[in-house]
């Protein structure tokens, strides 16, 4: 059969990426304008912001990535797009470029649910099968989910995070600390050198016995820990990176392995923004046992918002139903569905 190339676009919050990748796997370019210096200066995303930015950049995205591809729209046979969850005045921008690319250009248009794209961010750059079934955590600023994966397109949700996710809880210690935004990179940097002992922090949500999660408590443990200190210099940021970063690994990976013991499943996947992290791999990892098959994104790139892995999951969706797909107009989506 023919190869498939798919060009797809992800704006859902503050990235303009654009990609091809062929069958779902093969990432032929994968082009990112990243706003977090913008957002650095507020501290987080101010939507109005963050969409403005996305339509200075999302031309000459496109263009970078046709031409690091060296590939024209000839060689294109559909579009994916993000359609959400995310900020509306993001997705518009990326959700609207996409449907006059699908006129204009003749090609089908492929919707993708914005953490299914996350999911499917770990079939990118794979030379062997996946094979189902598969436990996928995903981790993200915004949404911090467990899935039990039993053929492509056939998820059921395990447990959600029924408050803030693991993401948001990095940005918002971080915040607090004053280590600026994205806080994920930052915290585990600092971790590195930190006394995971020092502060006593809960374990919210792992006495229940369900897979949902819980982060807000834990980040209101460290403000309280934080408003009682008088000295709070650089040892005493490091130290509470480490312990914080300790306590997100252990509930994340002990919910996680609760859920393998119940399920008769030899692979898990970890995706999202906070798969990046090198201490919440190492402690899953540490956990699994050995007849288990461990894979996070290949790439740092496709951990945090990428457009490859809308390329890979619109791939997915367009071969268990080509008919689906028409030249069309995507609106966007906020609802959290991951079903379609
Ligand atoms: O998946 P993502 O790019 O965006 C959403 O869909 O939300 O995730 C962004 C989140 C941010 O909260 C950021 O702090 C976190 O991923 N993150 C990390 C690391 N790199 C990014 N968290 C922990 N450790 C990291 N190394
Ligand atoms: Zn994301």
């Amino acid at each position: 059969m023919r190869s498939m190339k798919i060009f797809s676009i992800e704006t859902s919050c503050d990235e303009t990426a654009c990609a091809i990748v062929e069958d779902g796997t093969k990432v032929l370019s994968n082009a990112i304008a990243s706003q977090i210096d913008l957002h650095s200066l507020t501290g987080g995303v101010v939507p109005e912001v963050a969409a403005r930015e996305h339509v200075l950049n999302i031309l000459p995205i496109i263009d970078e990535s046709l031409s690091t591809a060296k590939l024209s729209w000839d060689d294109i046979d559909a579009i994916a797009v993000t359609k959400g969850p995310g900020l509306v005045s993001s997705l518009i921008i990326g959700t609207q470029t996409a449907s006059v690319i699908s006129f204009v250009k003749n090609k089908p248009i492929i919707p993708v649910q914005h953490i299914t794209g996350h999911i499917y961010s770990n079939w990118l750059d794979i030379d062997d099968e996946i094979s189902f079934p598969v436990l996928a955590l995903t981790v993200s600023g915004g949404h911090n989910d467990l899935y039990l994966i039993k053929d492509h397109y056939k998820f059921e949700m395990l447990g959600e995070s029924i408050d803030d996710a693991a993401g948001e809880a990095f940005d918002k210690v971080a915040r607090m600390l004053g280590l600026g935004y994205p806080g994920g990179p930052v915290i585990s940097k600092l971790a590195l050198n930190g006394d995971v002992t020092r502060f006593k922090l809960p374990r919210p949500y792992l006495a229940n016995k369900s897979f949902n999660f819980s982060f807000s408590g834990l980040k209101t443990a460290v403000l309280d820990i934080i408003k009682t200190s008088s000295d709070i210099d650089d040892q005493f940021k490091a130290d509470m990176c480490a312990c914080f970063q300790e306590a997100v690994c252990d509930v994340l990976s002990t919910k996680l392995i609760r859920a393998l013991e119940q399920t008769n499943v030899k692979e898990v996947h970890l995706a999202g923004g906070v798969s990046a992290n090198k201490r919440l791999r190492e402690v899953i990892s540490n956990k699994l046992p050995d007849d288990v098959k461990f894979r996070y994104p290949k790439s740092l790139s496709y951990c945090t918002d990428n457009a490859a892995m809308i390329g890979a999951a619109g791939y997915f969706a367009y071969m268990i139903n080509p008919e689906q797909y028409r030249v069309g107009n995507i609106i966007p989506s906020t609802e959290f569905k991951i079903l379609d």
